[in-house]
């Protein structure tokens, strides 16, 4: 495996990437997206269009759910991902969190956040105390709860302890599958303003969302996926812009186009 280059952490590229699932249901067809380095992508598309998809796929946890690449290639920097198992996308800086907020209910917030580290091989205390110190910085509700059990915590709390969680593995690439579902509109808004101070911190960001507004406040691009294809991508502003993104994904309907 090849080291970053010395300026800066690496670029993700998907590649005409074909996943199926068992057998036969095609679930992405050569579907291609690029995450710069220190770049936030949003990847935005209706309910199965393949979005959570495409993360596994590149976090490598896509045959945990009897999925397959069939065709293309992913590629971080010079290390190839397609093919590899979850560990192997962990170690090259790459860490996925998942939809619906999983955390370990039973286990305390300290816990859950210690979990994140796993995987990794062996890490000096300093730098697992980094990690933790960040992950504090960042939501200080945390820290005033270590000792509670996760499931005591309230969506936006878990949701934080999800993200808190990968940030214990020190990520230069955040996969974050639509943070946002299920929350008030007030804790959506914390969300973002997270998102946004994790990439000022330099990690880049890959976010599927449905929630469109969001996502194209914080994204440099975009691509929107239907039934398995990207159907549009472009600079974040401009998709904004786009009539069948501003009907079908910012909730706007045609008389207020017009009238707009
Ligand atoms: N584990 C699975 N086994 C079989 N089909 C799946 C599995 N996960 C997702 N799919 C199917 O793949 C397609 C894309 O799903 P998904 O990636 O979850 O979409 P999204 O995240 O955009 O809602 C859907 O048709 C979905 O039913
Ligand atoms: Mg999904």
């Amino acid at each position: 495996m090849l080291e970053a280059p010395p300026d800066g952490p690496p670029a993700l590229h998907v590649e005409n990437v074909d996943v199926t699932y068992g057998r036969a249901l095609s679930a992405l067809r050569s579907v291609s997206l690029t995450v710069p380095s220190g770049a936030v992508v949003a990847l935005l598309g209706a309910n199965g269009a393949g979005k959570t998809t495409l993360l596994r796929a590149v976090s490598g946890t896509l045959r945990l759910h009897r999925g397959a690449i069939t065709a293309g290639r992913i590629r971080y920097g010079e290390t190839v991902l397609d093919g590899r198992d979850p560990v192997a996308a962990v170690r090259a800086g790459v860490v996925q969190v998942p939809e619906g907020r999983r955390v370990f209910a039973g286990l305390s917030v300290d816990e859950n956040l210690r979990s994140g580290g796993l995987g990794l091989g062996r890490r000096g205390r300093a730098q697992v105390q980094e990690a933790r110190e960040r992950v504090f910085a960042l939501f200080p509700r945390l820290a005033e709860r270590t000792h509670q059990a996760a499931g005591l915590l309230s969506g936006g709390e878990q949701q934080m302890l999800a993200i808190g969680r990968s940030l214990m593995a020190a990520p230069r690439l955040l996969l974050l599958d639509e943070p946002s579902l299920g929350l008030a509109p007030r804790m959506v808004d914390r969300i973002a303003e997270v998102i946004r101070e994790i990439n000022a911190q330099g990690t880049a960001v890959l976010l599927v969302e449905q929630n469109a507004g969001m996502a194209l406040s914080l994204a440099d691009h975009a691509h929107v996926l239907e039934v398995g294809e990207t159907r549009l991508s472009g600079p974040a502003g401009e998709l904004a812009r786009t009539d069948a993104v501003r009907r079908l994904y910012l909730g706007e309907s045609a008389e207020d186009q017009g009238a707009a």
